[in-house]
């Protein structure tokens, strides 16, 4: 048979995963085969809006669908790890939404289904292709950085309101969008983290997950032996804008994300007069590396180099631009035959440092050591 020039794609949870529709529509090596959601109303209704003829209230009947060669996972955090699994066994390969899973256990059963059957995961990380952070890493690809010294990253929201799973959810449970950035930066693993809780959030939401802290905030090792990131989170009763930033600090230019959400970036350039070392900066627009058909979707919020907005096309654009770009990543990993970025080991070793940060933040702040599952580059002594 040849091979097929298209991979066929189903939609699992389609709250925030009802955002990717239109994605896989227009991608030309995508085909959206099948919806999957629980309640058939909503289902329905994105069916006929999208012209998506099967749909399906149960994920298990949707597993036994031979024309589905991969599912995209967005349902509740509690069930990615069991879909995911139930996916790999069934054949299918995965790309799951934030995060992994919510058990060292868990990522490594998906990390050694990977390993077992040559299928794909991959972790849908928006931060790490947002345009923030591909400029970021173009900088440091180019060698406008110099040497990365240090990366600090933070992710605050308030969840008050949201479902069930969220209320007293240990703020490191959620962490990936600080740790994925932090590592993608330099293209290392975390190979140990330890972390502080501090504050408390109120009694009835910390009996959930008998988690007390309001904020937790962990340092991460990394592999290379010298660099290390620091990461700070809170997901309740902490006042603060919602936010996700990376500052990245290298030996000739620094940058920072701003401190109130749609400013521009701050480039810092060293051995310069003090106040020329900071400029704001715009971000490019990374669409042209997408197919064409999906370059329109990247644009939200884009600023020129005077730091104006020039606000246009927003369907699908959420997250810095970056959904074009995870759904574009997915298919031509499985197109190509190769391992997606964010591959099962780097999405394990991003999702536990979030994990054991909290463990170790129970304990007081004890030191703890990635698992060699989590690893996929040599770990050099040091750290
Ligand atoms: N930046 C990001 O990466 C980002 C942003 C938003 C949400 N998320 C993640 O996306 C996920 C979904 O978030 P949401 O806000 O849309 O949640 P939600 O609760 O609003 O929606 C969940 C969806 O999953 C469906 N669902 C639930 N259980 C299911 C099951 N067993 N089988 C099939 N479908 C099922 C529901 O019907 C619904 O469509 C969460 O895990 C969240 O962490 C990630």
């Amino acid at each position: 048979m040849p091979p097929s020039s298209t991979s066929r794609v189903a939609l699992v949870g389609l709250g925030f995963g009802a955002e990717f529709i239109p994605l896989y529509q227009a991608h030309p090596q995508a085909e959206l085969t099948a919806l999957c959601q629980r309640t058939p109303e909503r289902l329905n209704a994105l069916g006929d809006a999208f012209g998506i003829d099967k749909r399906y209230t149960d994920f298990q009947d949707l597993l036994q669908d031979p024309d589905v060669d991969a599912v995209h996972i967005n349902t509740p955090i509690p069930d990615h790890a069991e879909q995911s699994i139930a996916a790999l066994e069934a054949g299918k390969h995965v790309a799951c939404t934030v995060p992994m899973a919510t058990s060292v256990k868990d990522c490594e059963r998906i990390v050694a289904l990977t390993e077992e059957t040559g299928l794909q995961y991959m972790m849908m990380e928006t931060v790490v292709y947002s345009r923030e952070f591909l400029y970021m890493k173009s900088l440091a690809e180019e060698g406008a950085l110099g040497r990365i010294q240090y990366i600090q990253a933070s992710h605050q929201q308030d969840m008050d309101g949201w479902p069930d799973y969220w209320p007293g959810l240990p703020p490191m449970h959620y962490a990936t969008h600080c740790v994925g950035p932090c590592l993608a930066l330099p293209n290392l693993d975390a190979v140990s983290v330890s972390c502080l809780g501090s504050g408390r959030i109120r009694e009835e939401l910390e009996k959930n997950y008998g988690s007390p802290f309001a904020v937790e905030s962990a340092q991460i090792a990394m592999s290379d032996g010298e660099t290390s990131a620091r990461i700070v989170r809170s997901l309740f009763d902490t006042a603060r804008q919602y936010r996700e930033s990376i500052d990245v600090y290298g030996s000739l230019q620094s940058v920072e994300w701003p401190l109130i959400e749609g400013e521009p970036l701050i480039l810092h350039t060293a051995k310069k007069p003090e106040s020329e070392i900071p400029k704001k900066v715009s971000c490019p627009d990374y669409a042209n590396r997408l197919p064409e058909a999906l370059q329109r979707f990247t644009t939200e919020g884009v600023y020129d180099l005077d730091g104006n907005e020039h606000l246009s096309f927003t369907q699908g654009a959420g997250h810095g631009g970056s959904h074009p770009h995870l759904v574009n990543e997915f298919i031509s990993a499985l197109m190509d035959g190769r391992h997606p970025y964010p591959n099962a080991r780097q999405s394990a070793n991003w999702t536990c440092v979030g994990l054991l940060a909290h463990e170790s933040a129970i304990a007081g702040g004890t030191k703890i050591a990635l698992p060699s599952f989590t690893q996929s580059s040599p770990i050099v002594s040091g750290n």
